[in-house]
């Protein structure tokens, strides 16, 4: 069966955070396929294909009864595998009746699914984001569903010179567009760096408002991006002259770890996942909604942009970029290398579906 390779599917993707998945069915689709989410008895994520075999009615609709769903239609019952095991009106249930399941991991508070061939399904591979659920930090987080192409919030997110634009009076200030940035791609292990160091920087509301900091600073901008889903941003600001010790501690800095995780969610649309993790000002809650609030206000900032974008090409695009012309400059080698190993995931094999079993009667 063909179908669109502008997905790299041998891939993990974030689906969910944690929190979102329990005892109610949860539907959300990914990489254009409709999935469902629930948790078994014991906390166990699983992820169904969100479509009953019989009429196709979504399972997501449906019940849970124990560790089994119910479909709402006429009763199709599948357990945590996706295997039916119970049909109404007759006792013998055809072998082909199950739907697919996808391997699923919850990690650093995030649920992770695997959409393309099981066989290649490797837990050790999925990028790590420990911060948003470690001792020592103080997380916010939210998702925002984006109407444009994932490709488009790669590039915004590997360029932060936009934050001087579209961002000014939350997280941009004139340095930000003026220093230039240093970008190291490791091909093997398939991850983009880009860093910008600023050594006296206008401190904006963002960083005074939650640390305190009066006057100007040292801002690091170290972005660690693993595609197709996982970007982080490794944010250090400190008061101007105020440097790591030798040794890489670092007493007097205020971090704070942005992280953003990809999703396609078709080929036009995505799930726009961020957090923001702080290890300064830990219980207090004034500095949590002030940090949930701008990040969002950002992130919107970033969606009506990137919509009007997509509309504006009118195009549907995933990392591919054909049918006009752009240019590129220095600030977007990160975004280049980018999109050259999404690309080179996506051709290295576009994954098995799965498959559903064909229109079959069966007579009990
Ligand atoms: S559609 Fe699910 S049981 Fe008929
Ligand atoms: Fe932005």
């Amino acid at each position: 069966m063909n179908f669109p390779v502008r997905f790299a599917r041998d891939q993990w993707y974030v689906a969910a955070y944690g929190s979102e998945i329990g005892r109610e069915p949860f539907p959300r689709t990914i990489l254009g396929e409709a999935l469902m989410f629930y948790r078994t008895r014991s906390g166990r994520p699983i992820a169904l294909a969100d479509r009953c075999v019989h009429r196709r009615f979504p399972l997501s609709q449906s019940h849970l009864d124990g560790d089994n769903v119910v479909c709402g239609y006429h009763g199709f019952t599948y357990d945590p595998t996706g295997a039916c095991v119970a049909v109404p009106g007759q006792k013998r249930i055809p072998r082909t009746a199950r739907v697919p399941a996808y391997p699923v991991i919850e990690q650093d508070s995030f649920v992770w699914v695997w959409i393309g061939d099981v066989e290649k399904a490797d837990p050790g591979r999925i990028p790590r984001a420990p911060w948003l659920d470690q001792d020592g930090w103080t997380t916010v987080c939210g998702m925002e569903p984006l109407k444009a192409p994932y490709g488009l919030l790669v590039d915004n997110l590997l360029d932060l010179s936009h934050e001087t634009y579209l961002h000014g009076g939350y997280i941009g200030t004139p340095e930000v567009a003026e220093t230039p940035i240093r970008t190291e791609v490791d091909d093997e292990q398939e991850v983009v760096y880009v860093s910008r160091h600023m050594e006296d920087a206008a401190c904006p509301p963002f960083y005074s408002e939650s640390t305190g900091i009066e006057g100007r600073i040292v801002r690091w901008q170290d972005i660690e991006y693993h595609p197709p889903c996982l970007y982080l941003l490794h944010s250090r600001v400190a008061p101007t002259g105020l440097l790591p010790n030798q040794d890489g501690t670092d007493p007097g800095g205020f971090h704070v770890e942005v992280v953003y995780a990809i999703t396609p969610e078709t080929e036009s649309s995505t799930h726009d996942f961020w957090a923001v993790a702080r290890d300064f000002a830990l219980e207090d809650e004034k500095v949590s909604d002030f940090l949930r609030e701008s990040n969002r206000t950002v992130v919107l900032q970033d969606v009506v942009a990137l919509d009007t974008l997509a509309l504006a090409l009118g195009i549907e695009l995933g990392i591919e970029r054909e049918g006009y012309q752009e240019l590129s400059i220095n600030i977007d080698t990160g975004g280049l290398a980018a999109r050259r190993i999404i690309k080179a995931q996506i051709a290295r094999g576009d994954g098995a579906r799965n498959e559903y079993g064909a229109d079959q009667v069966v007579a009990g």
